[in-house]
C-alpha cells in the first residue's frame, strides 16, 4: 500500500521525496509530477527547482508556514517555491510575492488568477514601504527571502523594519557568489548572517548543496 508521511503540516514524504496537495487539482505549475492517492491529488516538490524544498531535503528541523499562514515571500521569480506555499497555506492563508521583474512575474501573474491565496507584487524589495499598502497591517508569520542581490542581508532586514514582530519567522537564501566572487564561501555566509544577530536568533543554517552550490538557507526568529 502506497503511503505518504506528513513530516510538516501539510507536506509529505515518501521515498525521500517531497509533496504538496494540489490547491488546483490537475493543474501543474512547472511541469512537477502528480500524484493521486484515495482521491487526494499531490505535486512533487522538485529539490533543484525550489530552495525551501532543498532545505526540507536537507534536514530543516522547523517549518513556520502552517495552514492559515500569512507570508511575505521576496525574489517570486515564477512562483515555483510559491506555488507549494500556496497549496501549504491554504484557502485561509495568504502569501504575497514580491519581485522587481515584471517579465519573470508573468508566468506567476497568471498562477495567481488560478491560485487565489497569492498575490503578485511588481516592485523592488529594497523599497518596502511601496508595497506596504498592500499588506494592510497584517501580522506575517514568515518573511522568506531569495534574491540574487550584493546586499541580501541589508533588504531582508529593511523589510524586518517595516513587517515583522518579535517571535515571527524569517528565512533567509544567502547566495555567497551575488555577494563576492572572490571571498571564501564560509566567510560571506558568516558576515552576511552575523548582520542579523541583533534583530534575529539565527536557529538553524541549512547548506543546500547538491541542490544549489555555494548557498544556505538561515532559519531565524525576530527578537
Ligand atoms: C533566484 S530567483 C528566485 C527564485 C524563487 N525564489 C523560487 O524558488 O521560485 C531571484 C529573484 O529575485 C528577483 N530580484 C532580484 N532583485 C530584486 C529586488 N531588488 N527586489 C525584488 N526582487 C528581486 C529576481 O528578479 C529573481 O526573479
Amino acid at each position: 500500500m502506497f503511503t505518504l508521511e506528513e513530516i510538516f503540516p501539510e507536506i509529505f514524504e515518501h521515498e525521500g521525496k517531497i509533496f504538496t496537495k494540489n490547491l488546483v487539482p490537475s493543474v501543474k505549475v512547472y511541469g512537477e509530477k502528480l500524484l493521486k492517492i484515495d482521491n487526494v491529488e499531490y505535486r512533487q516538490w522538485d529539490f533543484f527547482r525550489s530552495k525551501l524544498a532543498a532545505a526540507i531535503k536537507n534536514g530543516l528541523n522547523e517549518m513556520p508556514i502552517k495552514q492559515g499562514s500569512t507570508v511575505l515571500y521576496l525574489g517570486a521569480a515564477e512562483g515555483t517555491t510559491l506555488s507549494h506555499v500556496s497549496d501549504i497555506i491554504g484557502k485561509t492563508g495568504i502569501a504575497f510575492g514580491v519581485d522587481i521583474s515584471e517579465r519573470v512575474m508573468r508566468k506567476f501573474i497568471g498562477m495567481c488568477e488560478q491560485r487565489k491565496n497569492v498575490m503578485p507584487i511588481i516592485e523592488d524589495a529594497r523599497k518596502p514601504w511601496t508595497y506596504k499598502a498592500f499588506l494592510e497591517e497584517r501580522k506575517i508569520d514568515l518573511l522568506f527571502q531569495d534574491v540574487s542581490q550584493p546586499d541580501q542581508a541589508r533588504i531582508f532586514l529593511k523589510n524586518t523594519e517595516y513587517f515583522l514582530k518579535k517571535g515571527s519567522a524569517g528565512m533567509l537564501v544567502v547566495k555567497a557568489k551575488s555577494i563576492s566572487q572572490k571571498s571564501d564561501v564560509g566567510s560571506v555566509f558568516g558576515k552576511e548572517l552575523g548582520a542579523l544577530t541583533d534583530q534575529f536568533k539565527i536557529k538553524q543554517v541549512v547548506n543546500l548543496k547538491p541542490f544549489e552550490k555555494d548557498h544556505v538557507l538561515a532559519l531565524c526568529e525576530k527578537l
